[in-house]
């Protein structure tokens, strides 16, 4: 269990052999990161001037944590910004730019089928959609809002968090241009020992103008004959979990959900296989290895339950749940594995105490305290540690399972107070308590050199361009310049296992930053605003944050009707009116038009600085 799979993401193969290696002795590591005076890698990190290693002054965990009784930290805030991080993700044609520095890119995304999959979001830094992590990320946002809606209500961030869903629900949508076929992976991360996506480290509005051997992103399918049922299966989940989202308010949009999920599950049950075993999927297995794919279809059939309250399909839940291959997913919740979401969901619709008893048996590993049975360490100053690459995640994960699992037990519960407890001593670690914030752009201390291409070398400052990729990459890794835009709401991977950190990008096992990582951390938050009460929180905005519109490139920032208190320091909007919505000229059009507008619209008004535009008319004029 977990050793194999580091791969919160994906970054490593960088494009020197010393980066490679580096990664193959750190797998197994748990130590602290290298020091800038230890064996560093790469050539301007030996420079005993400079040592980033930071020792968060934290008070130290007795073992003993009460948690306060009022909230410590702004969750709101944190949730507003999470949602932030995934704007920054965003592929494909934006109908309105959030950030000054992201604006549209995968300009030639266009499958074998003629469909259109410049949509969804990119992998960590990188421009990789591989399909099991990204189903994922997709069904956890839906599962989210599902978990907690009326706290998502209360801060107004229900609407962003429909757009979020959406955005990914869409390209999952174009993803399957017919019923056996699937896109399981756009991109191509290597070729041979060259890197193409990885080794790319300009912005991803500027792709197709200078990826390493020009290869533009390919679509590789799940078929019946070389299927993918974590890929099929987790998809599936993610469109049913989505339908029962937009099923009121977008009815035509949830019946397309759902449609689709059907058949997608279909198509993982009646061809069942693991992309680990194709060839073609061989980079997939290579950085996101599945441990199995019954997890998968069990998901997938308690989403469709809820969607549709057929019974079959939770028959179909129970039914793969009992013959799930190995115990891995009972002891993680992660992009890999579902088993412990399923404890949590299964008890939810059943009441069926094993199901209970299962998700005990899960959180149990986590909990500390008299008598425990514990296995997961902590950290010294506290931190439920499953392993270094991308612990915060892990932690994360759990925790946001524990405070659903708590809101059906009752709040007032015992044990439920036990989970609460926990999941608020590891996300006020997570926000500072440690000393330091391990989230972008929030609180004290936090990050400022997230391994993170595109706040790094934006598309409006890219001092680099032009130059060989290979001395891009280098200077990526190696140099201390900040990222030069925020990457607001960015959980990082995490500490060493004694609270260390160097925030610094070589050190991309901690400090990496992946949508999986900010998926269940967004619930989590939700499940502290929905414990402490939603009444103790203000919806937070955009006001006074640095989203790069002063920045000397940047295009003219949106302008935000009247009666918007989202993205703008209004505050006279009333409850019923606080909904985010679209700049004024962005028409909303498509299936999503009635709850959200979103990505539908046609018409992309908020403009690209016109250096951006004559930069891509030469990089289509370079391409076709
Ligand atoms: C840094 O690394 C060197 C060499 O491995 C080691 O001797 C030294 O103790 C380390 N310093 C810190 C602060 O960890
Ligand atoms: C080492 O750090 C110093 C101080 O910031 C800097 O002036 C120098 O250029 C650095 N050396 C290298 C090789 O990066
Ligand atoms: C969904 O599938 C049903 C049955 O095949 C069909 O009647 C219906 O039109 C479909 N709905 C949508 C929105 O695609
Ligand atoms: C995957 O391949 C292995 C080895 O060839 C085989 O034993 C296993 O049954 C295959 N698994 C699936 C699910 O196809
Ligand atoms: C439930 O599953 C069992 C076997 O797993 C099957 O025999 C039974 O017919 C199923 N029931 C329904 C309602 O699908
Ligand atoms: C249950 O698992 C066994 C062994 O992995 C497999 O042969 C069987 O087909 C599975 N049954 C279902 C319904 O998935
Ligand atoms: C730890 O496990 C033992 C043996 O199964 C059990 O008696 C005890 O209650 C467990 N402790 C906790 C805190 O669950
Ligand atoms: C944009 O701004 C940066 C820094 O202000 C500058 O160095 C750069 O040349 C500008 N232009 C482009 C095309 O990035
Ligand atoms: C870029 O640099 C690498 C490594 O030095 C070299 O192998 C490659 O040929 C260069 N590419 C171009 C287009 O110059
Ligand atoms: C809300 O306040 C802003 C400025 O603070 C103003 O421009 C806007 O018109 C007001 N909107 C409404 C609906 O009153």
């Amino acid at each position: 269990m977990g050793f194999v799979k580091r791969f919160g993401s994906v970054a490593l193969l960088a494009t020197c052999a010393t980066m490679v290696s580096a990664q193959t002795t750190k797998n197994t590591d748990d130590s602290a990161p290298v020091n800038a005076t230890g064996p560093y890698y790469g050539p301007w990190q030996v420079n005993a001037t400079i040592d980033p290693k930071i020792t968060p002054n934290g008070p130290l965990y007795t073992g003993n944590y009460v948690a306060p009784t009022t909230a410590k930290y702004d969750y709101a805030e944190v949730i507003h910004k999470s949602y932030l991080f995934y704007h920054s993700q965003r592929s494909g044609k934006l109908p309105y730019q959030r950030l000054a520095w992201r604006g549209d890119s995968c300009f030639k995304c266009t499958g074998s089928y003629g469909e259109d999959l410049s949509g969804g979001y990119y992998e960590a830094a990188n421009t990789m959609k591989w399909g099991l992590p990204l189903g994922f990320i997709i069904t956890q946002l839906a599962f989210n809002l599902w978990a907690f809606p009326d706290a998502y209500v209360a801060i107004n961030e229900w609407n962003e968090g429909l757009e979020a869903v959406k955005w990914g629900t869409d390209y999952l949508i174009n993803a399957h241009p017919q019923d056996y076929i699937f896109v399981g992976q756009l991109g191509t991360s290597a070729v041979g020992t060259t890197d193409v996506d990885f080794g790319y480290f300009g912005p991803p509005e500027e792709y197709e103008m200078w990826v390493p051997l020009g290869i533009m992103h390919t679509a590789l399918y799940v078929t019946p004959q070389e299927p993918s049922s974590e890929i099929t299966g987790e998809s599936a989940a993610a469109m049913a979990a989505a339908s029962v989202l937009f099923k009121d308010t977008n009815p035509a949009y949830a019946a397309t959900l759902l449609n689709h999920s059907r058949v997608l599950y279909n198509f993982a049950k009646t061809y069942p296989g693991t992309y680990n075993n194709n060839t073609k999927f061989a980079l997939a297995k290579e950085w996101y290895p599945s441990s199995q794919f019954q997890d998968e279809i069990a998901w997938a059939a308690a989403w469709l339950y809820i969607a549709t309250n057929e019974k079959a399909y939770l028959n179909d839940s129970i039914t793969y749940y009992n013959n799930q291959s190995t115990q891995d997913s009972w002891n993680e919740y992660s992009w890999d594995s579902k088993g412990a979401g399923l404890h949590v969901l299964l008890y939810h619709i059943t009441k069926d105490p094993v199901y209970a008893t299962n998700a005990k048996t899960y959180f149990t590993q986590w909990l500390p305290g008299i008598g425990s049975n514990q296995t997961i360490r902590q950290t010294p100053r506290g931190l439920g540690y499953y392993e270094n690459w991308g612990s915060l995640s892990y932690a994360a994960n759990a925790v946001f399972l524990m405070l659903r699992h708590a809101k059906d037990l009752g709040y007032t519960d015992s044990y439920a107070k036990t989970l609460v407890n926990f999941a608020i001593q590891q996300i006020n670690y997570i926000l500072g308590d440690c000393g330091r914030s391990w989230v972008v752009g929030f609180g004290e201390n936090s990050p400022l050199r997230p391994y993170h291409k595109s706040s790094y070398n934006s598309y409006i400052d890219y001092p680099m361009r032009g130059q060989n990729q290979s001395l891009v990459g280098d200077d990526f890794l190696n140099s201390f310049t900040l990222n030069r835009f925020i990457l607001y709401g960015a959980l990082e991977g995490g500490p060493a296992m004694d609270d260390s950190y160097f925030d610094d990008r070589t050190n991309y096992v901690y400090t990496e930053v992946t949508q999986d990582y900010n998926a269940a951390f967004t619930g989590a938050l939700a499940g502290l605003v929905d414990y402490y009460g939603s009444k103790n929180f203000q919806p937070f905005s955009d006001c006074g944050l640095d989203l790069g519109w002063g920045h000397k490139n940047a295009s003219k920032p949106p302008t935000w009707p009247d009666d918007d208190c989202y993205h703008t320091c209004n505050k006279n909007c009333s409850t019923s009116k606080k909904a985010s919505s679209m700049p004024t000229g962005v028409e909303a059009s498509g299936p999503g038009a009635t709850s959200t507008p979103t990505s539908a619209a046609t018409s992309l008004t908020q403009g690209l600085t016109l250096l951006s535009v004559s930069m891509i008319t030469i990089a289509l004029s370079l391409l076709l």
